[in-house]
């Protein structure tokens, strides 16, 4: 990475050393875990959100889907408040000092949950508090957002789910009552099955768990950049981040800060600095020498949405000199458009392309491209 690249973000009066921090999970759920975030070259710590009791955790609650995404049945911290306090929050902090790196701690959900926790945090000198709306019902959304607001005077962030409606319109009525949003957290509930045992690879009632990782991006993107339209409070993006593209493109939809899970869990926690390190080479690429200066670039752009084109006045153009031949592009087209048979150079009939845009995206060669007809 080239050395003038400043990756460090600053952020309700605390300095990240980049941009990517854990999001909570089981990647943050100890102390240990925590320390090791850090030794990854996390840009800040997140500990793994707590309650006022012990989550009674089912098993399995775990597994895969596809290559880079998971359901989970996690919920929140198996270890109780008093655990956290007597030791594993002391672990993190060390860590967090050792690193010099600010700590975000997670608290859910009750307002009694968070007037109760939230002081607590304070007082033992964490930097910050997110809490997640997730298992709220939202007609306590007010309730909550005041009860921690009323209890500390640490900043206090806002963890927003899918599953809870317009997120724009929640941001609204949180604002007054945040310093920041954080958007999202996992989302379903969802349901995969073993078709071989005929059963489910969670221990949830019904098999449920929350869908995170790579295939809840978009849904993520959208979220920061509908949140960030509402707000000018920070906005930390999560969901599918698992690598230094993803970070610009959460950055570009209005995010101050990204957080990463699932990825962590699959790769280890090396991703984190390896993920920075990834936003600094695109950054440089592109000819940026701050993360600031791509920070809201769609954002301040379509903010306001785009004119909806409906007449075809585009058509797909085939880059002769970049066309490999590999037939790609001729299986996806639907309307018969791209002649691409394989070893010969793909070739667009303009009188039946009908711009859907659908070859230019799956060409492994950049060789595509829509133009005007
Ligand atoms: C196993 C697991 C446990 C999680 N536990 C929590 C939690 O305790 N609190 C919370 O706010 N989010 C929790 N999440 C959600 C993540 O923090 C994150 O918002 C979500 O997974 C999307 O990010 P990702 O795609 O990088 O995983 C959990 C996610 C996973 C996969």
């Amino acid at each position: 990475m080239s050395p003038e690249i400043d990756l460090s973000v600053s952020l309700l009066n605390h300095t990240f050393r980049n941009p990517v921090i854990p999001a909570a999970g089981p990647n943050v759920g100890s102390g240990e875990m925590i320390r090791r975030s850090a030794e990854g070259g996390a840009g800040g710590l997140l500990a793994k959100t707590i309650s006022s009791v012990a989550a009674p955790v089912p098993r399995p609650n775990m597994v895969r889907v596809g290559k880079d995404s998971l359901l989970n049945t996690e919920l929140w911290s198996e270890y109780a408040p008093e655990r956290w306090f007597e030791s594993e929050y002391g672990i993190a902090q060390a860590a967090a000092r050792e690193y010099g790196l600010p700590l975000i701690a997670s608290i859910g959900y009750t307002a009694e949950d968070l007037s109760t926790l939230g002081p607590r945090l304070q007082k033992i000198g964490i930097d910050m508090i997110e809490y997640s709306i997730h298992y709220l019902d939202t007609t306590r959304l007010l309730e909550t957002a005041r009860a921690l607001r009323d209890a500390v005077t640490i900043p206090v962030i806002a963890k927003l789910s899918s599953h809870a409606g317009d997120l724009g319109e929640i941001a609204k009525v949180l604002d007054p009552y945040v310093d920041g949003f954080t958007c999202i957290n996992s989302f379903g509930p969802t349901l995969t099955i073993d078709i071989n045992k005929v059963t489910p690879p969670m221990g949830s009632k019904y098999g449920y768990g929350w869908l995170s990782g790579a295939a809840i991006k978009p849904m993520a993107v959208r979220s920061v950049f509908e949140v960030a339209r509402v707000t000018d409070k920070p906005v930390i993006g999560v969901g599918g981040v698992t690598c230094g593209e993803d970070v610009i493109e959460f950055f570009m939809a209005g995010a101050s800060l990204v957080e990463v899970c699932t990825a962590a869990i699959l790769k280890g926690p090396g991703v984190y600095g390896r993920i920075a390190q990834e936003t600094g080479q695109w950054l440089s690429t592109h000819g940026y020498s701050r993360l600031e200066d791509v920070r809201g670039l769609y954002l301040n752009k379509f903010r306001e949405g785009q004119p909806v084109v409906t007449e075809v006045e585009l058509t797909a153009r085939v880059d002769e000199s970049r066309c490999n031949a590999c037939s790609v592009c001729g299986k996806v087209c639907q309307f018969d458009a791209l002649s691409a048979p394989l070893k010969q150079i793909a070739r667009v009939d303009v009188s039946k392309c009908s711009a859907c845009g659908l070859c230019v995206s799956v060409c492994p060669f950049d060789a595509l491209e829509l133009v005007r007809r």
